[in-house]
């Protein structure tokens, strides 16, 4: 059963401990308790094995730079299927992989990247929908988590933090622990909360924080399970459900949360505000012109201007072979091009021919390849990033 283990945060806490100074521990409560997060026994995640894998320092090569997903034991206690698997209720599915920071090191090495910034993957903090006390409390768990990965290991990762939306107030509470005192370098947020697309009305005061924070604000977004809550029901929609929704329903989510933020008009307002996209955008650019030039025509121009902008491509996945023309038909600068991968949810000798296959794309010359490795992130992150 998907939530039947439950016991202490406090374990979590005390294990994070062996990695980083003991009086971790009380820090994390203290926070938890200061911002009026329950992090009991009653409300937080079984945390078993949960422990910081320590490994020696290791010197890596290159100087690349992705987004990359974090998926620690403790976590594939509470969510045994992530990624978008959770609809299998037959009992297929594909469980969520075994993960630590040992071998995300190893894989980093293999395909030569040096540094990652890491996100949790669907469903991050929202595995107990329609539970505030407990969203709430696992997007502090899952930030804490992060931050402790980025502290021991500050020349290899930086993160996004999870928010706990569809509650508003508590995100804005969580958003500004996590990047003005976890030092989060920006935010991941799912496609939809609770079946509350990113544009929706009540997520306003969430936006306007974020981009008051001042500076640039960086968002990266990843697809999550379709959920409708029909008659007081979730159900997890995969209309074609002969495999599982990360192949097809990802990428139709990745198209509707941005044209929802497109034609409520929250990318135009917020203009601090810089969004990384999942493989490439999905099917979201092949629905630009489809959206936008029969309904909203109005806020063409200017949406694309913001999507040339102020938009972010990641490479995760297979995106490279064909769908890059795509995107780049709508004069996407190459400058807006990162390089990102779905481990461990794709094998490194998958995400090894993604790879291969941006090298050998004839669209882009050696140095915007590079730019793509290494330098836009740069450009996007400014001087969030703390690398060497
Ligand atoms: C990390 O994961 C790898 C691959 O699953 C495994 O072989 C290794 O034993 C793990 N290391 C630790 C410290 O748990
Ligand atoms: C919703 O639940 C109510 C009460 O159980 C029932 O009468 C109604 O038919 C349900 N509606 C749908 C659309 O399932
Ligand atoms: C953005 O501003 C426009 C007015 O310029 C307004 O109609 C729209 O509702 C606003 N959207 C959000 C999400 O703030």
């Amino acid at each position: 059963m998907k939530f039947g283990l439950l016991i202490s945060a406090t374990v979590f806490a005390a294990r994070l401990a062996h990695a980083v100074p003991t009086s971790i521990a009380d820090v994390i409560m203290s926070h938890a308790s200061r911002d009026g997060i329950d992090l009991s026994e009653s409300n937080t995640p079984r945390t078993t094995r949960a422990r910081l894998h320590e490994s020696e320092d290791e010197e890596l090569e290159t100087s690349s730079t992705f987004t990359a997903h974090a998926e620690p034991d403790w976590y594939r206690n509470v969510a045994p299927f992530t990624g978008g698997n959770a609809d299998r209720n037959d009992g297929g599915g594909t469980p969520s992989p075994a993960w630590n920071v040992s071998s995300h090191l190893d894989f980093m090495d293999t395909i030569g990247i040096s540094h990652s910034v890491l996100g949790f993957t669907s469903p991050s903090a929202n595995a107990f929908l329609g539970d505030k006390a407990r969203t709430v409390a696992l997007a502090r768990l899952i930030n804490e988590q992060l931050a402790a990965y980025a502290r021991t290991y500050p020349d290899s990762f930086h993160f996004f933090a999870a928010m706990p939306l569809p509650y508003t107030d508590e995100a804005i509470t969580e958003l500004k622990y996590a990047v003005t005192e976890l030092g989060a370098v920006g935010v991941a947020l799912m496609s939809n909360h609770e079946g509350h697309y990113l544009g929706y009305d009540s997520f306003t005061p969430f936006w306007q924080a974020m981009d008051g924070l001042g500076g640039r604000q960086v968002v990266y977004v990843h697809p999550t399970t379709p959920w409708l809550n029909i008659n007081e029901t979730w159900i997890p929609a995969n209309p074609y459900s002969d495999i599982d929704e990360s192949r097809m329903e990802f990428y139709m989510e990745t198209a509707r949360t941005f044209i929802d933020l497109t034609l409520k008009q929250t990318i135009h307002n917020f203009t601090n505000t810089h969004f990384v996209l999942p493989h490439i955008g999905g099917a979201f650019p092949t629905m630009i012109d489809r959206v936008l030039k029969t309904v909203h025509t109005e806020l063409y121009e200017s949406s694309l201007e913001i999507f040339r902008t102020r938009f972010w491509w990641d490479s995760a996945s297979p995106t490279y072979f064909h769908q890059i023309n795509g995107l780049l038909a709508y004069d996407i600068p190459k400058a807006n091009l990162l390089y990102g991968t779905d481990y461990p949810f794709i094998s490194a000798a998958v995400t090894a021919a993604d790879f291969d296959s941006i090298m050998a794309y004839p669209g882009l010359s050696d140095e915007e390849k590079e730019d793509l490795l290494s330098n836009n992130y740069k450009i996007l992150f400014g001087d969030k990033l703390h690398f060497q």
